[in-house]
């Protein structure tokens, strides 16, 4: 139980309650989300089983793991473990404006300007991403309380701090985004946010840009290719049902993806309705979809704009704080193994580097740099070192092994589903993807 809340507290982040809805809203709404289902069943279930399966036989943080498969495997953990590490400095910064976003939702601070509050007084955006502008010192605190979070939890061990977390996180998170997904969804106009984000629009269906989107989205979203799920699986017991905790994670993760933006796109209807504008005008796009469109649309609540607002970004804060603190436990673990080091040693150093390099996204120049380390980050970092990973592990490697192994303590097999996903459907379309937005990047 213990190991699912942190896998699930892992998967279910940001990605879930910020990046899906705008995901979704900037890829043709339901079309998005029917490739994204296929890549759920295609990537997203096939490789956390394989991941589950690589952490729990060889018990290691990724580099170990790839190494006692192969010691010409070992780059590949690194290289995840590298990912993991640009993630968590500018990860962490979305947390710190969420945190600024729940105190600010007290007095709606952000209701007379939204976009206005969100660029000058959060951010103090400046014109380019050469111009740092100093350092936003009101985010200095937020910024201290997250790291302050993770660190906790990280030295605490994973026992003590990382699944006590999640357990008492994650149910109250599903709460929260219950709540606001039932009070959407009774609020006149929330039909129209509903039909944007499930009518799909077939003329897209061929659009790699839908395709890349929603395969980045699935990596991004269970949080696979990163190290983590290897690492976490590292300290299950002998006897786990791998395939089966795999298949609960995963439907967990994107149920609450689907919970999330049931509950973004409701109340988006809304003040589309009550602005008598249709619902692709207000959808607004990028960052900006839960820092300035929702936060306007939570405006349109009356008297219970500031619950919604403070409830909204605590379930944001939270789910943001459980995966922040397995993408640093991925790289920490990583170094315990290489450096032979004690837990509290690494945490201690690693936590002050991670911390000071994530000041220079607390700069007026954060969201420019957050855009181009997500850009690359999550294109080439995800769907190559995804691709890499199905292929080494698929091709050079004897899955055959390794599927033993999986079956040898699972109760539903991994079968020739997973074997055809993994060797066939998942390089096609992850290599064809990640071709075409590496040609679309050059050109
Ligand atoms: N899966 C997390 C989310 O949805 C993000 C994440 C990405 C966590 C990469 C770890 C690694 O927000």
């Amino acid at each position: 139980m213990g190991f699912i809340l942190a896998a699930v507290g892992s998967a279910v982040g940001l990605g879930n309650i910020w990046r899906f809805p705008y995901m979704v809203a900037d890829n043709g709404g339901g079309i998005f989300f029917l490739v994204y289902l296929f890549a759920l069943l295609t990537a997203g279930i096939p490789i956390m089983i394989l991941e589950f399966g690589i952490g729990h036989k060889y018990r290691g943080g990724a580099p170990l793991s790839f190494a006692k498969m192969s010691r010409k495997f070992e780059w590949l953990g690194w290289s995840q473990v590298i990912v993991c590490f640009f993630i968590a400095v500018y990860y962490v910064l979305v947390i710190a404006w969420a945190m600024s976003y729940f105190y600010h939702s007290i007095s709606l601070g952000y209701a007379d300007d939204p976009s206005g509050f969100f660029y000058n007084n959060v951010l103090g955006l400046t014109e380019g991403p050469f111009e740092l502008g100093g350092i936003q010192t009101q985010l200095l605190i937020p910024l201290a309380i997250a790291w302050a979070i993770n660190f906790i939890a990280i030295y605490a061990g994973v026992k003590g701090g990382i699944e006590k977390l999640a357990k008492i996180f994650i149910p109250v998170l599903f709460l929260m985004v219950v709540v606001i997904a039932v009070r959407g969804s009774t609020l006149p106009g929330s039909a129209a946010g509903l039909n944007f984000m499930f009518e799909p629009d077939f003329s897209r269906l061929f659009d790699f840009k839908v395709w890349t989107a929603a395969y980045g989205q699935i990596f991004f979203d269970l949080s696979i290719a990163f190290a983590i799920m290897i690492t976490y699986s590292s300290y299950l017991p002998k006897k786990s049902d791998l395939t089966g905790n795999a298949f609960t994670a995963c439907f967990t993760n994107c149920g609450f993806s689907l919970l999330a933006g049931i509950a973004v796109f409701s109340i988006l209807g809304h003040m589309a309705h009550s602005q008598g504008v249709a619902v692709q005008e207000v959808a607004g796009d990028g960052v900006g979809l839960a820092f300035v469109t929702f936060p306007a649309a939570i405006t349109t609540l009356g008297g219970m704009a500031p619950l919604f607002g403070m409830l909204f970004f605590l379930a944001l804060t939270m789910a943001g704080l459980t995966s922040l603190i397995s993408i640093n436990e991925a790289a920490i673990a990583a170094l315990m193994d290489k450096l032979d080091m004690k837990r509290k040693k690494v945490t201690v150093v690693y936590t002050g580097v991670a911390a000071i390099c994530s000041l220079v996204i607390a700069t007026g120049a954060g969201l420019y740099i957050l855009d181009i380390v997500d850009h690359f980050t999550n294109n080439f970092g995800i769907v190559f070192g995804g691709l890499i990973q199905v292929l080494l592990v698929g091709w050079i490697f004897n899955l055959k092994s390794l599927q033993d192994h999986i079956n040898s303590v699972s109760e539903i097999k991994a079968g020739s589903w997973w074997v055809f996903s993994i060797k066939f459907i998942t390089p096609l379309v992850a290599g064809y993807t990640g071709i075409m937005t590496l040609v679309g990047d050059i050109k």
